[in-house]
C-alpha cells in the first residue's frame, strides 16, 4: 500500500494512503480507548455517531474513525479551548411507554403520552439483532450541541405536556462531555421539582464515577441498565462481540453500576433494569439464574423484560409470544423479583 506523510502534533510520520485518521494516529503510535478517559483518545463506536474521536485535520474538526487521512495532513489531538462537543441525534418523539426507567404505575396509564425521548446514534456493542439499527449506525445526519438538544427536547416536553424526558441509543453514555453538558442545560431549563431527566443505557461503560456526576452534578432522576444475560457467551452472541477481556469488563460494569445505584441513590433515582429475552440466544435456565443474581441485590427493583423481535442482520428470529413471555416472567418471579414487566407484541404485562 502506497504510504503518505502527515504530521502528528507536530511531529512527521508516515501512514497509509486510504486509512482514515484513526488508522493514521494509531499508526503514529496514539492508542484508542472506549471508557471515558482511558487511552490517548476515545473511539467507542467507530461508526460515526457518538463525535466522541474528534480531532483537528487541517484545522478542521473531524471525526477521526470515519474521516480519510489527507497527504500531508497537519492533524491535532488538542481541541481548540471552548470546543463544544456534538452528537447526531434523532427525535424528540413523545412516547406512551416509556422504557427500561420508566416507572410501570406510568406504563399502566391509559391513553396519552407519558414521556418525550431523544436518540443518540452510535454505539459500543455489535447486536445484529439491533432493535434500532437506523438511528444505532446514522452517521450522515447534522451533529447537535448539548445545548440544542437540551432546547428541542425541552419544547418537545411542553408540547406534549410530560414530565419525563429521556435519552436512549443507540448508546447514550459515548462521548461523556457531551452527556453531561446536555444533562446540565436541560436541568437549567426545567428546574422545576416535576421534570424527570431519564438516562436509557446499556450500562457497559456507566462506571460509579460517572453515575456519580450524572446524579450529583447533572440531576439525573431515572436510569435504566441492560445486562445482556449473566453469562459471557450470551453476551457475546447477542452483541456480536469476540473480544472476550472486553466483555468481561462491559458485564462487570453493567453489575457494578445497578449495585452502585442501589447502594447510593435508592432514595433519589429511580432504576430500572432492560433484559432482553429471545430463545435463540438464551434457555430459561439463564432466565432464572439472572432473576437470583438481581434479586440478591434488590427483590423490589423494577425489570421490564424485552422481546426481542426480528431486525436488522437477524431477520430470521422468531418473535417469542405472549405465553413464552409471561412463562420468563414467572421464571423471574420465582427466582425472587416481585417487580417484573415484559414487553410483548400485545403490550407490556405486569407487574
Ligand atoms: S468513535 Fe468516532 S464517531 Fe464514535
Amino acid at each position: 500500500m502506497k504510504r503518505i506523510s502527515i504530521t502528528v502534533n507536530g511531529k512527521r510520520c508516515e501512514s497509509v494512503e486510504k486509512g482514515t485518521v484513526k488508522d493514521a494516529l494509531e499508526s503514529a503510535g496514539l492508542k484508542f480507548g472506549i471508557f471515558p478517559g482511558e487511552g490517548d483518545l476515545q473511539a467507542p463506536c467507530g461508526t460515526g455517531g457518538c463525535h466522541t474521536c474528534m480531532v483537528l485535520q487541517n484545522k478542521e474538526p473531524v471525526r477521526a474513525c470515519v474521516t480519510p487521512v489527507e497527504d500531508e495532513g497537519v492533524i491535532e489531538t488538542e481541541l481548540p479551548a471552548g470546543f463544544v462537543p456534538l452528537r447526531i441525534i434523532h427525535g424528540p418523539s413523545p412516547h406512551s411507554v416509556g422504557g427500561k426507567a420508566t416507572p410501570w404505575w406510568l406504563k399502566a396509564r391509559p391513553g396519552g403520552y407519558i414521556e418525550v425521548a431523544i436518540w443518540a446514534a452510535g454505539c459500543n456493542l455489535r447486536c445484529p439483532q439491533c432493535q434500532n439499527y437506523a438511528i444505532t449506525c446514522d452517521s450522515k445526519s447534522r451533529p447537535k450541541t448539548p445545548q440544542e438538544a437540551a432546547r428541542l427536547i425541552t419544547s418537545a416536553r411542553q408540547l406534549y405536556g410530560v414530565d419525563r424526558m429521556a435519552i436512549s441509543g443507540g448508546e447514550p453514555t459515548l462521548n461523556r462531555p457531551w452527556l453531561t453538558e446536555y444533562f446540565k442545560e436541560l436541568k437549567r431549563l426545567n428546574p422545576d421539582g416535576q421534570a424527570r431527566l431519564h438516562l436509557d443505557s446499556n450500562g457497559t461503560i456507566l462506571t460509579p464515577d460517572y453515575i456519580d456526576e450524572l446524579v450529583l452534578k447533572c440531576g439525573v432522576t431515572d436510569i435504566g441498565i441492560e445486562p445482556k444475560g449473566v453469562r459471557k457467551e450470551t453476551f457475546m452472541e447477542i452483541t456480536g462481540m469476540g473480544d472476550e477481556k472486553l466483555v468481561e469488563r462491559y458485564m462487570q460494569t453493567q453489575w457494578e453500576g445497578i449495585y452502585h445505584i442501589l447502594q447510593n441513590y435508592r432514595d433519589r433515582v429511580f432504576l430500572g433494569v432492560g433484559f432482553p429475552y429471545n430463545r435463540a440466544f438464551m434457555k430459561m435456565d439463564e432466565v432464572s439464574e439472572f432473576g437470583k443474581k438481581l434479586s440478591g441485590l434488590d427483590p423490589e427493583v423494577q425489570v421490564c423484560v424485552l422481546d426481542y423481535f426480528p431486525a436488522f442482520r437477524r431477520k430470521d428470529l422468531k418473535r417469542p409470544d405472549v405465553d413464552e413471555m409471561l412463562e420468563v416472567k414467572e421464571a423471574l418471579h420465582e427466582a425472587g423479583l416481585r417487580t417484573v414487566l415484559v414487553q410483548t407484541s400485545r403490550g407490556h404485562f405486569g407487574p
